[in-house]
C-alpha cells in the first residue's frame, strides 16, 4: 500500500526548511508542500495564544490542500501546538523538539538556543528537568530570539547579529561548551555566526534528523509513503500580508 498525496511542513518563515531538506534527504519520493507563515513571524515573540492559533490555521489550510500528514518544522509551534494539534486534526502530525537528549548522551556543557516562547514553555522546561539530573552534563538554555530575525533577513553574518549573540553569551564566558542544540530551526543557517561568537566549534545538534526518521518510519508502516515512481515535488507557500503564493514547485 502507498500513498502520493504530499506531506505539509510548516514554520514560520525559512527555519524550517532545514527539515524539510532533512525529510527530502530521507524520502526523495515524497512531494512536499512548505508554508511559511511570515505573515505572523517570528512566532518566538508571540503569546502562546496566538502561536497556537497560526499553528491551527496552518494545518488546516494544508488538510485543505490535500496533505496526508504535517510535519511542524518549528520548535516554538511544536512546544506550544503539537498536543492540541494531534487532538484537534485526524492526520498524522509530527513535531520536532531540541535535540537534548542526544547532547546529553555525550556529556559536557551544552548549551541551549532557543526562541523566547519555547523558553517559557513547560513543554520545555519538562524536557530540560528531564535531562538535567544527567550527572555527566550541564545544561544551559539561552534564548536568542533576535537570531531568527537575522536569519530570516540572511543577515547572520552581520556585525550586528555578531554583537547581538556576543551580548547573549557575555553570562557565560567562563563556560566552555561542549555542544550546543540548536532549538530553534532557523538557527541551523546560524551555525557559522554562533561558533565565531563562541570563538570556537561546539559539537552541534539539531531535531530535524530525529524528526524526519520518525515520520519516514510512521509513514512506511502505515501505509502511507509514496510510491517509489513518485517524483518528489516541492511547492512553497509564503504567507505575507494575507497575500498567498506559490514560489515555485521544485
Ligand atoms: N523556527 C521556529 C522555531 O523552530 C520559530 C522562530 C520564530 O518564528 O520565532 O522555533
Amino acid at each position: 500500500m502507498f500513498c502520493n498525496r504530499a506531506i505539509g511542513v510548516f514554520d514560520s518563515g525559512i527555519g524550517g526548511v532545514s527539515v524539510l531538506r532533512e525529510l527530502q534527504r530521507l524520502m526523495p519520493n515524497e512531494d512536499y508542500i512548505y508554508l511559511a507563515d511570515e505573515e505572523h513571524a517570528p512566532y518566538g515573540e508571540k503569546s502562546a495564544e496566538e502561536v497556537l492559533q497560526y499553528s491551527t490555521v496552518n494545518v488546516k489550510r494544508l488538510i485543505d490542500l490535500g496533505c496526508k500528514a504535517i510535519v511542524i518544522a518549528c520548535n516554538t509551534a511544536t512546544a506550544v501546538s503539537a498536543d492540541h494539534l494531534r487532538e484537534t486534526f485526524s492526520v498524522p502530525i509530527f513535531g520536532i523538539e531540541p535535540a537534548v537528549k542526544p547532547a546529553v548522551k555525550n556529556g559536557g556543557n551544552i548549551l541551549v538556543l532557543t526562541t523566547e516562547r519555547t523558553a517559557a514553555e513547560e513543554r520545555f522546561k519538562r524536557l530540560v528537568t528531564r535531562y538535567r539530573s544527567e550527572e555527566k552534563a550541564r545544561i544551559y538554555v539561552a534564548p536568542a530570539q533576535k537570531l531568527v530575525t537575522f536569519v530570516e533577513r540572511g543577515e547572520c553574518d552581520s556585525d550586528e547579529a555578531a554583537a547581538y549573540l556576543a551580548d547573549v553569551f557575555k553570562e557565560y564566558s567562563e563556560v566552555r561548551f561542549t555542544s550546543c542544540v540548536l532549538g530553534c530551526t532557523h538557527f541551523s543557517f546560524a551555525k557559522n555566526a554562533v561558533t565565531n561568537a563562541l570563538g570556537y566549534v561546539p559539537e552541534f545538534y539539531d531535531g530535524s534528523c530525529g524528526t524526519a526518521e520518525h515520520t519516514r518510519r510512521f509513514l512506511e508502516k502505515n501505509g502511507l509513503a509514496s510510491s517509489s515512481e513518485n517524483k518528489g515535488e516541492v511547492i512553497y507557500l509564503v504567507k505575507n500580508n494575507n497575500n498567498r503564493h506559490i514560489l515555485n514547485n521544485k
